[in-house]
């Protein structure tokens, strides 16, 4: 059925076209071809962008797991669904069947309701990338509970307050978790985090690295005798299509992450139908997304995208630099890994070593290679192409959020001739407009502009989990009856799109998304820091790094400031997590300003960047002469 799976480039223009003048008679033919519904739709699109209300496949009844898992039992039980390549390569892989997945996935489901989850409770899991995480993120769905994967990199005190906004009643971690040559202490995190989490009835613990750690009597329970005693089958419950399938913080301009809610119906159509054709995915591919599940990709591309489609996953424990920085090349001919999908970030920081670390392996199994997460320099892409893909692997770079749930902008390999750098076209079914400063919409091509997105696709999130003004405050408000992404982006002479980044106060470090105001919160909370300005410059292998701007409390004048400095990034380690620390602290007299208050970041960021050439004009701030100031003593 070509509306599923395109295979050249003419067929991609009629399937679009196609999806733009009737998206509902698009999406409605997806829908029925590919999924098992316990109950039809009403109706395909019911939408009003000024709401914002969504509502795809309104009045249909599933339950993804059954679509996951349930319906390939028959003609692929035998198959490996999920493939677990652990921490050390020493430690054996694991094939997991689609049989051992319905048995696990079941049983953990009968452990959850033995717990007293039911439909709609929310269930929060702080996991390592072991099968466990999977499962029980699969085990939620089965249930019909709200999963909500905090990534197991979060400090505590980032924990606490994903789990107390989605106001969670259980957690799911483990004993601890092994990342190259380190174990790091999990349960230790979690019970730091549980001080601040009244709501927590219970903790779930899965054994990995076998440390000692405490548990709680009547609080904490080893998941692994509940599982021994659960019984082996457990009847799905049956969702309707707009009903909560995850909740999935992201960080946003103020100090409060957004708990992105994502409904069933949309979302599983919407990714299975791009695993399918962003990665050419066929029956036999072994595929391989090196993200965790603790983020978007992870959710969309290792679990639910893949196995809708029935498709073998590699689910990998450890890092690309363990034992040595041939890792990810070393499963890939072991595995004999077909499509591999991966971040700008690693790809910079493998380019880096040795090239024998990948010439010594045979890759000659890959048929496609993928990137996600910020955009590819040109550099990054000529080596993933040369070097990792022999020039015979079309590269998919993927543009798209944890908002929108799928990939919205990407090349259909074989059939989209690619181009450096450059996303390419929007998926069947996406229609993108550059708007400009004053909110009109720039039509024709070689221009450049905000990214919007002007119709619904099934995937977009529904609302943020308890605020739904903020969503329409920041995705549907700058730009009237659309949705904003927050990037810039161009449009090239033949309607390519290349995404320029981020055009608010989030900046991405090595893939992840950062926002300004938790990291500056976290820093005032020192005794001596007074204020602080967070900005983003140009890292060569995270991509951008961060530059703070710390102004000192008189007590904090006399202090040691290498010492000043340690203790900076020790709170924004507690605060949100290592990922946030700091490459560059400056101390300085007082940070630019508006007349109305507003620090002037745009004036931060180019002299942390080092182009001090063309500032602008800086004498209409309240303190110009700090500039001077700032830029002689900079970094
Ligand atoms: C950025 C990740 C350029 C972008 C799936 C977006 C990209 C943010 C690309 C979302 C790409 C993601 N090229 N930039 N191929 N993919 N981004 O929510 O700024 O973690 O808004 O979702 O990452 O990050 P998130």
């Amino acid at each position: 059925m070509s509306n599923y799976h395109i295979k050249h480039l003419e067929e991609y223009f009629q399937v679009y076209r196609k999806s733009v003048r009737n998206p509902e008679a698009f999406w409605e033919e997806v829908a029925e071809e590919h999924f098992f519904w316990r109950k039809r739709w009403d109706s395909v699109l019911e939408w009003d962008f000024t709401k914002p209300e969504i509502k795809w496949f309104d009045g249909a009844q599933l339950n993804i797991t059954e679509n996951c898992i349930d319906r390939h039992l028959r003609s692929r039980g035998d198959k490996t669904a999920i493939l677990f390549e652990p921490n050390d390569p020493k430690e054996e892989a694991q094939h997991i069947t689609y049989h051992d997945l319905h048995e696990r996935v079941c049983k953990f489901a009968n452990v959850l309701k033995d717990q007293g989850v039911k439909k709609g409770d929310r269930v929060v899991i702080y996991l390592p990338m072991i099968p466990e995480l999977a499962v029980s993120v699969l085990a939620c769905a089965r249930i019909g509970a709200i999963h909500s994967v905090v990534f197991a990199g979060f400090s505590s005190t980032a924990l606490a307050t994903r789990i107390n906004d989605c106001e969670a009643k259980i957690v799911i971690t483990s004993d601890g978790s092994f990342r190259g040559n380190k174990t790091i202490d999990l349960k230790g995190i979690v019970d730091e985090a549980l001080k601040q989490c009244p709501g927590i009835g219970s903790v779930l613990v899965a054994k990995r690295t076998g440390a000692k750690i405490d548990m709680m009597e009547g609080r904490d329970h080893w998941l692994q005798p509940l599982l021994d005693k659960a019984y082996a089958d457990c009847v799905p419950e049956i969702m309707e299509a707009e009903d909560p399938l995850f909740i999935l913080y992201t960080s946003g301009s103020t100090g409060r992450p957004k708990g992105m809610m994502h409904t069933t119906a949309g979302y599983m159509v919407y990714t299975a139908y791009t695993f399918k054709n962003a990665f050419q995915y066929r029956e036999d591919d072994i595929y391989w997304c090196t993200a965790d599940i603790g983020w978007i990709t992870g959710h969309s591309y290792i679990v639910y995208g893949p196995l809708v489609n029935g498709a073998t996953t590699v689910m990998f424990e450890g890092v690309p630099s363990y034992p040595d920085f041939g890792r990810f090349w070393e499963v890939v001919e072991k595995h004999k890994v077909t499509q591999f999908y991966t971040a700008p970030t690693a790809i910079r920081a493998l380019a880096k070593e040795n090239l024998d670390f990948v010439t010594k392996y045979d890759l000659s199994s890959l048929k496609v290679l993928g990137t996600v997460g910020e955009p590819i320099n040109e550099e990054a892409w000529h080596w993933y192409n040369d070097h990792v893909g022999d020039k015979k692997c079309p590269i998919v770079d993927t543009w798209w959020q944890t908002e929108t749930g799928g990939i919205l902008i990407s090349p259909i390999p074989f059939s989209t001739p690619t181009k450096p750098t450059y996303a390419t076209l929007p998926m069947p079914g996406v229609q993108p407009a550059l708007m400009d400063e004053n909110g009109k919409e720039i039509k024709g091509n070689q221009v450049d502009g905000r990214l919007c997105i002007k119709f619904p696709w099934p995937s977009i999130a529904r609302t943020i989990w308890g605020d739904h003004q903020r969503y329409k405050d920041t995705y549907f408000s700058a730009f009237e009856g659309k949705y904003f992404t927050g990037d810039g982006a161009l449009r090239d002479e033949v309607g390519y799109y290349r995404i320029t980044g981020r055009v608010d106060d989030v900046i991405i470090v090595s893939g992840h998304n950062l926002g300004t105001a938790p990291i500056e919160d976290a820093i005032n909370e020192h005794p001596a820091v007074a204020e602080s300005a967070i900005v983003g410059f140009p890292h060569d292998v995270k991509g951008n790094a961060l530059y703070g701007y710390v102004i000192l409390k008189e007590t904090g004048e006399s202090r040691d400031r290498d010492n000043l400095k340690k203790e900076i990034n020790q709170m924004i380690t507690e605060h949100i997590g290592p990922i946030a620390k700091l490459d560059k602290i400056q101390f300085v007299p007082g940070l630019p300003k508006t007349r109305s208050g507003k620090i002037m970041r745009r004036i931060l960021r180019k002299i942390a960047s080092k182009e001090t050439d063309n500032l602008g004009d800086i004498s209409t701030l309240l303190n110009p002469e700090v500039v001077e100031q700032i830029i002689e003593e900079s970094l």
